[in-house]
């Protein structure tokens, strides 16, 4: 983990911005970055998440402090915690935006389409500068799409896992056929420096925080 400095370069009509940093600061899909812009009168940092990668950074999708501007410069630390483990020998893959943007999925897209394996997004919200290829579908047509997949990318508040466990009440992950993954959205605002707590997010019955287990856990764990 490293902190180094950023800068805001552009901003999105959908709350995106691309950012520059040192490459290794680019966090892999479901890892994040700590981010506090320097002039900001915000005393915690948000976390980054990369939607894709672009020349000497990455675009992150929102929800970003709307103050930020372009210019601004920002400090950074990471990548933190456990990202997306995408399986090799996947040749279908859902990626799942179940209650928000699917902007923290959709950096799987370029190494799905390196294994050459086919992709379906999720979600109800309009995302643009998708590739061709790749199919999309609302929410209501999750649990089919979950069954026709081998690996599935899902993302979630933690507020809403009771929804998404009511969704597959009486299964289990081998009841869906295919390996299943979930990005847990919580606040983080030490970022696994100060276990602060705030992130707390109950596994198994057992209390895990989402910025340092996670923020990606397997489906089955929290089923
Ligand atoms: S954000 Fe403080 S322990 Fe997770």
């Amino acid at each position: 983990m490293k902190t180094a400095k950023g800068i805001v370069e552009e901003l999105f009509w959908d709350g995106s911005a691309r950012i520059t940093c040192p490459p290794e600061l680019i966090p892999a899909p479901g890892q994040y970055l700590l981010a506090h812009a320097n002039a900001s009168p915000d005393l915690l940092p948000v976390p980054l998440f990369s939607s894709n990668s672009t020349p000497n950074g990455f675009r992150s999708g929102p929800p970003l402090p709307r103050i930020w501007r372009p210019g601004d410069s920002l400090t950074m630390r990471g990548p933190i915690g456990h990202g997306f483990a995408l399986p090799s020998a996947a040749r279908k893959v859902a990626l799942v935006a179940f209650d928000d943007s699917p902007a923290r999925v959709l950096g799987l897209i370029p190494l799905v389409l390196k294994q050459g394996a086919e992709i379906v997004l999720v979600s109800d919200k309009v995302t643009e500068d998708l590739p061709e290829i790749i199919e999309v579908q609302p929410l209501k047509a999750m649990h089919e799409i979950l069954q026709w997949a081998d690996y599935s990318a899902l993302d979630a508040a933690r507020e809403n896992l009771n929804q998404l466990q009511g969704m597959f009440a009486g299964q289990n992950q081998a009841g869906l056929q295919c390996e299943a993954q979930v990005l847990v959205r919580a606040p983080m605002p030490c970022g696994a420096l100060a276990a602060c707590g705030v992130c707390a997010v109950t596994v198994h019955h057992e209390w895990k925080m989402v910025c340092k287990d996670g923020p990606v856990f397997s489906l089955k764990e929290l089923l």
